[in-house]
């Protein structure tokens, strides 16, 4: 798909078809993209953990309300120990950077492949960690339910359309 439609159409899903499971195939290719992303100084902190078993469903959907019945959700971590930190000052750290790159280059080839998804942000993160047991160095930055959208799936009308105007985001200096 052109790559402006692919920013045009993309919008928050919160309506998937509980019917249409995403095949491995699909999955695999989505997943693929994985080493292309970027990430500071090429550490490639990021993990992305797959959570599409009926006991690793349940226990998400247990831990966060923002799911909307998915049956793939993507977790998305940052092992702390590789992630840069910046010299200049310490608490400058890339590994939420080195997550969201790679994450919004998902959500956007996931549109490519006919898919939806959402940036999930509303849960606990320690409770997830410890749920899942994730290893220590690891910290949980977002989830992401994906999958195909019901026939009735729209943009929020409020959120999705609400676009602040380019001069109020853009300054020259
Ligand atoms: C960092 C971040 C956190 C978000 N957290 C949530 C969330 O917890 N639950 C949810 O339903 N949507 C969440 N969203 C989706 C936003 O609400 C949505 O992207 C925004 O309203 C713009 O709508 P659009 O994506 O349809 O264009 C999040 C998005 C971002 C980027």
């Amino acid at each position: 798909m052109d790559y402006q439609k692919i920013l045009e159409s993309r919008y928050a899903v919160r309506n998937f078809d509980e019917n249409k499971v995403i095949s491995d195939e699909v999955l695999n290719e989505l997943l693929s993209i994985i080493p292309l992303a970027p990430s500071a100084v090429n550490h490639q902190s990021p993990r992305v953990y797959v959570i599409k078993s009926s006991l690793g469903l349940n226990n998400i959907n247990e831990l966060c309300t923002c799911l909307s019945k998915a049956n793939t959700v993507l977790m998305f971590t940052y092992n702390k120990d590789e992630e840069w930190k910046n010299p200049f000052d310490n608490k400058y750290t890339s590994g939420q950077q080195d997550v969201s790159i790679l994450a919004t280059m998902l959500m956007l080839k996931a549109v490519d492949l006919g898919l939806g998804s959402c940036w999930v942000n509303f849960f606990d993160n320690e409770k997830v960690k410890s749920t899942f047991r994730l290893p220590s160095e690891e910290e949980v930055v977002l989830l992401m339910p994906i999958g195909y959208m019901s026939e009735d799936s729209e943009p929020n009308p409020i959120m999705h359309k609400k676009r602040k105007e380019l001069p109020l985001m853009v300054r020259y200096l």
